[in-house]
C-alpha cells in the first residue's frame, strides 16, 4: 500500500511537472511575440491615460505583467501562440538622473534573483498572466540573466580604485554578496580572447556587471537549483538566456537540464561557426549570423542574395540541427529596428517574411507590426501603447498572414516541421526557397524599381505538379500550374511571394481569393514570376520585373 501510494505521488508529480515542461519540438510548432515588459502595456487602470514614453530617456515607462495580460488578444489576433517576456527578477536601482547607460527599466540588471521586480507587478500578477497565457493554449518564455549581477560604482572618476570592487556595495545582493563570489575585475577588451569573454566583466564604469564566478562548483549548483525552482514555481514553458557566450560552454547543459524546458540562448556574434557550436550545449540559439545576412540582403536594393544563400548553407553546416536549432528574428530589443535602415515597404515585407518561412522558431519583437523605426538602443524600445494597439496596419496584417500561412503549412503536411528549407535558386535580386509545402520567393527589387531575374529550382513535392492549383497567400491570389508545369505570377511593389497548395488554404489564411492576372501588367511596377515545373525534378523560376 505504502509503496503504491508513493508511486502514485511520484506519477502525479511527474504529471504536474510535465504539464508545462515544453520541449524543443513542442516549441517548433509555435511562433513567438517578444514582449519588453516595461514597454508593452500599462496596467489596466492606467491604460486609457495616454501616458507618454520617451525611449531615449532610459527611464521606466510603466508597463506591467497585468498590462500584458490585458492585451493578450492583440498578440493572439496576429496569430502568435507564445510570448517571451523580459527578465522578472529584482533589479539594481541607480541614482537619478541616471548614469549614461540609464536605469534597469529593461530588466537585465539583476540584484536579487530570489525576488521579483516589483516595477512589473506582484507575484500574483505574474501568476495571473501565466495562467491567462496557458488558458489560451499559449506558451510563455521567461528571460534570465545568470552571468552577472549589476552593480553601481560610486568611485569618483578622479579617485583611483583601491581594490577590484572599490566603490561597489554588495549589500542587499541575493545571492553573491561577497567579492569572492565574482571573478576579479577586468573589463572585456579583446573579444577574440574567449577566456576574457567568459571571465572578465561586461557593463560600464558606472554600472559594472559583476561577473559571477561560474568556475566555482557551489555557484554552479546554486544556479542550477535556482533555475529549476524558478521554472517549476511559475510553470514557464521555455527559457531565453542572456549573454550565453560569457559563460564557459560546459556550464550550459546542466543548466538547461535543470530547467527541464526548451532553452534559447543569446550568442551575439555574426560568425556561424562560433555561434553554431553553442547548439551542442543548448537546444537553440538566436540566428544572429543569419540576421546579419538578412540585413545586408534587404536593407537596400543592392544586397547580395548569394551571400544570403551561403549563410543558409553555413547554418546547416555549423548548427547541430541546422536551422531547427535557431530562433529566427529580424528585430529585438538590442538592435536597431529594420525600418531605421529603410522605409521601402517592399524590402521591409520581404525581410519580415524571411523570419516565417524557414526552419527556425519565428520571433517578432513588439512594435514590428506597427512599423516602429527606432534606431540603436535605447531608441528601439518605443512603447507599444503609443500605437493604441492599432490592428488595421499593413505590417500587422502581413505578420498575421505569415503566421496563418505557417500554421496552414504545418496543418497541411506532417513533414513541414521536419523538412529543411532549401535554397532553390538565387539571382541578382531574388532568392527562391522551399520548405514543402511552402514555396517562397523573396526579392529586394524594392517597392518601385524594375529589373529582371531568373532562378531554377528543384522538386517541390506533389502539391506542385502540373495542373495543380496554388495560392500566393500574401495577396491571396489563386495561381494555376499549367499542363506543362508552368506557373506565372504577378506581384506588386516588390512584395514577397509565399505559395501553398490551395487545398491547404482555408479562410484563416485568406478570406477572399482573387484570380491571377487581374492586375494589368505594365500599369504599375510589377514583377512576374514564371515557374515551370518539369515532371522529373527540375523547376525553373523566372521573374520578369516591370513588364
Ligand atoms: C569604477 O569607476 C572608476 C572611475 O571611473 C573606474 O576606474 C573603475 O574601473 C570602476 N570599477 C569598475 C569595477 O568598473
Ligand atoms: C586572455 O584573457 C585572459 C583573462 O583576462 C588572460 O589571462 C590571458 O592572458 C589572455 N590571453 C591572451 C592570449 O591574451
Ligand atoms: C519559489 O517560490 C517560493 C515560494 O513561493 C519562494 O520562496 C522562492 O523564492 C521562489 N523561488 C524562485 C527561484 O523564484
Ligand atoms: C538532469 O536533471 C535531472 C533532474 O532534474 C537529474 O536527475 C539528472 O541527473 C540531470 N542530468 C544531467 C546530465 O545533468
Ligand atoms: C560561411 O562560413 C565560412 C566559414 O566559416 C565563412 O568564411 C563565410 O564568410 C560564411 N559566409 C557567410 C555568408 O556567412
Ligand atoms: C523611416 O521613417 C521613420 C518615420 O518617418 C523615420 O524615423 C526613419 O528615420 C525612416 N528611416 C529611414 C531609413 O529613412
Ligand atoms: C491549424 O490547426 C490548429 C489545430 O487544429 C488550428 O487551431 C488552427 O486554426 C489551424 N490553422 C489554420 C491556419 O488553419
Amino acid at each position: 500500500m505504502m509503496f503504491n501510494a508513493s508511486l502514485a505521488i511520484i506519477a502525479l508529480v511527474l504529471l504536474v511537472r510535465n504539464a508545462y515542461a515544453a520541449s524543443a519540438s513542442d516549441w517548433q510548432k509555435r511562433t513567438v511575440y517578444q514582449v519588453m515588459t516595461d514597454r508593452f502595456a500599462l496596467p489596466p487602470s492606467e491604460d486609457a491615460q495616454g501616458k507618454t514614453c520617451d525611449a531615449s530617456a532610459q527611464l521606466p515607462c510603466g508597463g506591467t505583467w497585468s498590462g500584458i495580460q490585458n492585451h493578450l488578444d492583440y498578440i493572439q489576433a496576429m496569430g502568435f501562440n507564445a510570448i517571451w517576456i523580459s527578465p522578472i527578477v529584482s533589479q539594481l536601482q541607480v541614482p537619478l538622473p541616471p548614469p549614461a547607460d540609464g536605469t534597469a527599466y529593461h530588466g537585465y540588471w539583476p540584484e536579487n534573483i530570489y525576488a521579483l521586480n516589483d516595477a512589473f507587478g506582484s507575484d500574483s500578477d505574474l501568476r495571473s498572466l501565466i495562467n491567462a497565457v496557458h488558458s489560451r493554449g499559449m506558451y510563455i518564455m521567461v528571460d534570465v540573466v545568470v552571468n552577472h549581477m549589476a552593480t553601481y560604482n560610486t568611485t569618483s572618476p578622479s579617485a583611483a580604485p583601491t581594490s577590484p570592487l572599490a566603490g561597489i556595495s554588495l549589500n542587499g545582493y541575493n545571492p553573491f554578496n561577497q567579492d569572492s563570489d565574482y571573478h576579479s575585475f577586468c573589463p572585456i577588451t579583446d573579444y577574440g580572447n574567449q577566456t576574457m569573454v567568459e571571465q572578465c566583466w561586461l557593463g560600464s564604469a558606472a554600472v559594472p556587471l559583476a561577473d559571477v564566478n561560474t568556475e566555482d562548483q557551489a555557484t554552479v549548483d546554486l544556479y542550477y537549483s535556482w533555475i529549476n525552482t524558478l521554472i517549476s514555481n511559475y510553470t514557464f514553458d521555455g527559457l531565453r538566456i542572456d549573454t550565453v557566450k560569457h559563460i564557459r560552454k560546459s556550464f550550459w547543459p546542466g543548466f538547461a537540464n535543470a530547467s527541464s524546458v526548451f532553452t534559447l540562448g543569446e550568442v551575439l556574434d555574426g560568425d556561424a561557426q562560433y555561434v553554431g557550436d553553442y547548439t551542442n550545449y543548448l537546444d537553440a540559439v538566436f540566428d544572429y549570423p543569419g540576421w546579419g545576412m538578412i540585413l545586408q540582403a534587404f536593407q537596400t536594393t543592392g544586397g547580395s542574395m548569394s551571400m544570403l544563400a551561403q549563410s543558409i548553407q553555413n547554418t546547416s553546416t555549423y548548427f547541430k540541427n541546422g536551422g531547427f536549432s535557431t530562433g529566427s528574428f529580424l528585430e529585438n530589443h538590442d538592435q536597431p529596428r529594420f525600418p531605421s535602415f529603410t522605409n521601402d515597404t517592399g524590402l521591409i515585407k520581404n525581410a519580415i517574411a524571411y523570419t516565417f518561412i524557414g526552419d527556425g522558431l519565428p520571433i517578432v519583437y513588439e512594435g514590428q507590426e506597427q512599423e516602429y523605426s527606432g534606431g540603436a538602443v535605447p531608441n528601439n524600445r518605443e512603447a507599444i501603447w503609443l500605437s493604441a494597439y492599432e490592428q488595421d496596419k499593413p505590417l500587422f496584417k502581413h505578420i498575421t498572414s505569415l503566421n496563418m500561412a505557417r500554421q496552414a503549412a504545418m496543418n497541411g503536411s506532417s513533414s513541414f516541421l521536419s523538412t529543411h528549407m532549401k535554397v532553390l535558386s538565387t539571382s541578382a535580386h531574388s532568392i527562391a526557397l522551399a520548405k514543402y509545402p511552402m514555396l517562397a520567393s523573396l526579392t529586394n527589387i524594392g517597392q518601385g524599381s524594375q529589373g529582371q531575374v531568373s532562378v531554377s529550382v528543384g522538386s517541390l513535392g506533389t502539391g506542385y505538379s502540373a495542373n495543380s492549383q496554388l495560392v500566393e497567400v500574401l495577396s491571396c491570389t489563386e495561381v494555376n500550374v499549367d499542363g506543362s508545369g508552368n506557373l506565372a505570377f504577378t506581384t506588386q511593389q516588390g512584395a514577397p511571394a509565399v505559395f501553398l497548395p490551395s487545398s491547404m488554404v482555408n479562410s484563416k489564411v485568406c478570406t477572399n481569393l482573387v484570380k491571377n492576372g487581374s492586375g494589368a501588367p505594365g500599369m504599375f511596377s510589377a514583377s512576374v514570376y514564371v515557374i515551370s515545373i518539369a515532371a522529373a525534378s527540375a523547376i525553373a523560376l523566372s521573374m520578369f520585373v516591370g513588364s
